[in-house]
């Protein structure tokens, strides 16, 4: 499968069409951004490695009986996806009290949330990706209040197969982002899953695998991905 036109640069992703109408091929990029585009840098192989994490992932999701737009791998740093009809709400799970949740309501970072808390945010650099709700989007047509539910569904499932496998290298899953579309009127998940858009603790020392050490300025940001798909055992080999 060949790369066509250049339809849409995300800030971490590029997103080509292919000579399927059905198919997109994703570049994963070194950029690393945060706060909405305002701090970016290059991160050598960054996009590579997220790239193997990611359809790592997927597979797990896609044999936990999860749709995904994942089919496979093309390069290092490119992937086939099915196309979607991306809807505009980012899905956060939160297992642990992190980032926005600990600055909107005052609490301490690392409370347990029990049971696991679900938002919706509106995805809009611009207006700083602002919170929203059920109501909200069906009434501005983002999306059916099933298709909705469908979301924060398959969102908790894919929270139920990747506490445990985390768990077992030695990591807490505190919160992560998905995105949804629809394929052929069916919701599939889509975008990517990597240390980008999750927060991963050490369990015993609590240190961070994840973007909050590119946001936070704490150092190591590639090392610390590494870290992570190694002790899942993502192969990261030829990167
Ligand atoms: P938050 O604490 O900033 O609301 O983010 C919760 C989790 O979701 C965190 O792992 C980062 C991820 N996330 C993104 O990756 N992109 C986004 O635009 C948002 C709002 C959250
Ligand atoms: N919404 C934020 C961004 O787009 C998430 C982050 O800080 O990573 O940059």
């Amino acid at each position: 499968m060949q790369k066509n036109k250049l339809l849409y640069t995300g800030k971490a992703k590029s997103v080509y069409e292919t000579d399927s109408v059905d198919h997109l091929i994703l570049v994963f990029r070194d950029d690393t951004s945060a706060f909405d585009g305002k701090k970016v840098e290059q991160l050598a192989r960054k996009g590579r490695i997220n790239n193997r994490f990611n359809a790592f992932i997927m597979q797990k999701l896609a044999d936990a009986g999860i749709k995904t737009h994942f089919e496979r791998l093309l390069t290092p740093d490119e992937v086939l996806v099915k196309r979607l009809n991306m809807i505009p709400v980012e899905c956060v799970v939160r297992n642990f009290a992190a980032g926005s949740l600990c600055r909107r309501l005052g609490i301490e970072e690392g409370t347990p949330l029990t049971p696991p808390t679900f938002e919706l945010f509106y995805k809009d650099d611009a207006l700083g990706d602002p919170m929203v709700n059920e109501s909200i989007a069906v009434s501005l047509n983002w999306a059916t209040a099933e298709q909705l539910a469908k979301m924060q569904q398959l969102t908790h499932q894919v929270n139920a197969v990747l506490v445990p496998l985390f768990d077992a290298g030695g990591m807490m899953l505190v919160d992560f982002k998905l995105e949804f579309g629809l394929f052929h009127h069916e919701i599939v998940l889509g975008d990517e899953f990597s240390p980008d858009g999750c927060r991963l603790w050490d369990k015993q020392t609590r240190k961070k695998l994840d973007k909050d050490r590119f946001r936070q300025d704490l150092g190591d940001v590639v090392e610390a991905y590494e870290e992570v798909a190694q002790r899942l055992g993502v192969d990261l080999t030829d990167l």
